[in-house]
């Protein structure tokens, strides 16, 4: 059973969605610590109510990189509670490096686009004022970049010419809550190989 450390600076549906996942009898992970870097985030309440540990550092900073000495508080928490993976879901901050360092490998992140397209802030709707007739969501590893890790996971939607911004980021949304459980589930449950920026799951059938 691999054990998880959500961040989340917001709403926290992504956390929820992994949570609930995490319920099933069968799922390969558990979520032990909720790390936010604002006290009042919806996230905060919900690992309080469900009596998911929490560690929180209230920030005024609502993005951009986290300072050192705050990444290193995450770290050590993430550590004391022998966190295997890091999911980030809605963590506005940037890392910088200890934890990129600690848990090299094992930090995911999940982003309304289908990336490269529109990194960064507010992508659904740069991705509806670009014109795009394809939107989506990437769960993808975490590197030292903005959203340029290599991609484990994508789901596209459809752009509908009847679509505002927020009908669009609704239905993105709907599908981050399926795929980023889904990822991870597939990232503990199977083989898997980084191939250059590839990530390669390996249990297909060989053809013959
Ligand atoms: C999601 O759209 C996620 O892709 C992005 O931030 C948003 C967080 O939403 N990184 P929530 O807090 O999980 O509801």
């Amino acid at each position: 059973m691999q054990r998880i450390a959500v961040f989340a600076s917001g709403r926290g549906s992504n956390f929820i969605s992994l949570f609930s996942a995490s319920q099933a009898e069968q799922y390969p992970g558990s979520i032990v610590l909720l790390v936010s870097d604002k006290a009042d985030a919806g996230a905060v309440s919900f690992a309080k109510e469900n009596a998911i540990e929490t560690f929180v550092l209230d920030s005024e900073k609502a993005k951009g990189r986290l300072s050192l000495n705050e990444e290193i508080a995450f770290r050590d928490a993430c550590l004391e509670a022998k966190v295997d993976w890091i999911c980030l879901a809605g963590f506005m901050r940037i890392l910088r490096g200890p934890l990129l360092e600690a848990f090299e490998g094992r930090i995911l992140n999940i982003h309304p686009a289908l990336l490269p397209s529109f990194p960064g802030l507010d992508s659904q709707t740069q991705a509806f004022e670009y014109g795009a007739k394809l939107a989506g969501c990437t769960v993808h590893f975490v590197d030292a970049g903005v959203d340029t890790g290599p991609i484990v996971a994508q789901r596209a939607v459809a752009v509908l010419d009847e679509d505002s911004p927020q009908d669009l980021a609704h239905r993105i949304l709907e599908q981050e809550h399926q795929i980023y459980p889904e990822a991870l589930a597939r990232l503990f449950n199977e083989t898997w190989s980084r191939q250059g920026r590839r990530i390669v799951f390996a249990n297909r059938k060989e053809s013959t």
